[in-house]
């Protein structure tokens, strides 16, 4: 614990103690090259650390949970099960495979905006009734 403990309380405030930081607004104008170059490590450093909080504790900046197929169907069931009668198709059904249509488990076309966001390739499950 030591060598931790030296370094918050002696070598942190030791170098940014050192930092060119003006008292005055005037001063940053009066900063030389030199100056400007030993700001960027910790400027970096803070701009790194507001991203990483900006993206760890703001919902906006979060997208969708890697993984998760369905975004949007019945998502107040644990499970989505639909049952669709044979008899009840008269020549052809198009059921939704990407998860995306508003006319689940019917494909409404949604696909196409799926695959082209995430250059993805899927498709409906086009089922046909052989005529006797
Ligand atoms: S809308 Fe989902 S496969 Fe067509």
């Amino acid at each position: 614990m030591e060598p931790l403990s030296h370094l918050v309380k002696v070598s942190i405030p030791n170098y940014l103690a050192g930092l060119p930081i003006p008292e005055s607004i005037g001063g940053w104008f009066r900063l030389g090259v030199r100056d400007w170059i030993s700001l960027i490590p910790p400027t970096a450093m803070l701009v790194g650390f507001g991203y990483m909080s900006y993206k760890a504790f703001c919902p906006l900046a979060r997208g969708p949970p890697c993984g998760l197929v369905n975004l949007s169907v019945k998502k107040d069931v644990s499970k989505v099960v639909d049952t669709v009668d044979i008899e009840d198709i008269s020549e052809k059904a198009v059921f939704c495979r990407c998860w995306r249509s508003k006319n689940w488990p019917y494909c409404d076309g949604a696909h196409g905006v799926h695959n082209q966001e995430m250059n993805d390739n899927v498709g409906p499950l086009v089922v046909t009734k052989k005529k006797a």
